[in-house]
């Protein structure tokens, strides 16, 4: 379901901000070669901003120190068993322009899993505590052109509750999504940033952190506020255990996670 390869978009944002400022730390009066960078958690977030650090800090050489409460490196990226049947315990899913998250488990020799037909048409129904506030056909027939009709009542039955605001949702993403890319860049064409505030503002980031993400769906997407009721408010739980009032940046990449997942049913 949705998930949070968000965290690690962050801690990518962290990662950006600290190569930059490691590079340049000869000259900076609190840098230089004995300079400490500290890292909370060593899931695939933590775990690969210290492998490309110390893989990029290559005239450099930082001390790393990663802070894990636990035994085991690897976070949420693990199966727990319960009752015999092994589960995600997290992390489940990797956004596919994550490249540093990508490129990490490919260091590892992780293989993906590319869900099959029957699990991404799966239907979709949303509890308030209540009762279904939400609740799609299943199309779970051998037959495909069944399971196309159901998906295609589906997306009708969406369209009539949510009109045009799924596919504004995904356009916010996107543009969102696009933001961050523009971190990749080398340093050659972008600028090195001295703060946090700097590099969000160059992305065009910086005014989502002044804001709700309900205030920015709300006001800037103009979402139907039934969407963000019902299925915003599931994915930042979801993700985050918050509500559609956690920062509009830390909520657009909570969506970012979620990503085509929902519109594809
Ligand atoms: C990921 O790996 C590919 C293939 O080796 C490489 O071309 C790309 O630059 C890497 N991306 C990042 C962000 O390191
Ligand atoms: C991944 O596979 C390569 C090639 O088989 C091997 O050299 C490497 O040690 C493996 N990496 C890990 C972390 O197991
Ligand atoms: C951010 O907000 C400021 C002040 O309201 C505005 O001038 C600027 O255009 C906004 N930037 C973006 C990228 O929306
Ligand atoms: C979100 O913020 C609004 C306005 O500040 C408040 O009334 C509401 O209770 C908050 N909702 C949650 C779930 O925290």
């Amino acid at each position: 379901m949705f998930m949070l390869p968000l965290k690690i978009l962050i801690l990518l944002l962290f990662f950006c901000l600290t190569f930059p400022q490691i590079s340049s730390s000869t000259s900076t009066s609190s840098g230089g070669d004995d300079a400490t960078v500290c890292i909370i958690g060593s899931g695939i977030g933590g775990s690969s901003v210290a492998h490309f650090l110390r893989q990029y800090s290559t005239n450099h050489h930082p001390k790393i120190l990663i802070f894990e409460r636990h035994a085991i490196v690897g976070g949420r990226m693990a199966t727990v068993t319960i009752g015999g049947d092994a589960f995600e315990a997290g992390a489940s899913i990797l956004h596919p322009k994550n490249y540093h998250a990508s490129n990490y488990t490919d260091l590892l020799n992780l293989t993906g899993k590319i869900p099959s037909s029957s699990e991404s048409s799966i239907s979709l129904g949303i509890w308030d505590g209540n009762g279904f506030v939400v609740k799609t056909l299943n199309a779970n027939s051998n037959w495909g052109i069944v399971n196309k009709i159901v998906s295609f009542f589906n997306g009708i039955y969406l369209f009539i509750r949510y009109g045009f605001s799924l596919v504004k949702m995904e356009g916010f993403v996107d543009e969102t999504v696009n933001k961050f890319l523009k971190y990749y860049e080398g340093v050659e064409t972008r600028p090195v940033f001295e703060s946090v505030e700097e590099m969000l503002k160059w992305a065009g980031l910086f005014n989502l952190t002044g804001k709700s993400l309900k205030e920015e769906l709300v006001d800037g997407v103009k979402l139907a506020p039934l969407l963000i009721k019902e299925l915003v408010t599931v994915i930042t739980r979801i993700n985050y255990g918050q509500s559609a009032n956690i920062s509009g940046l830390a909520g657009a990449v909570s969506l970012a996670g979620s990503g085509g997942g929902f519109m594809g049913c």
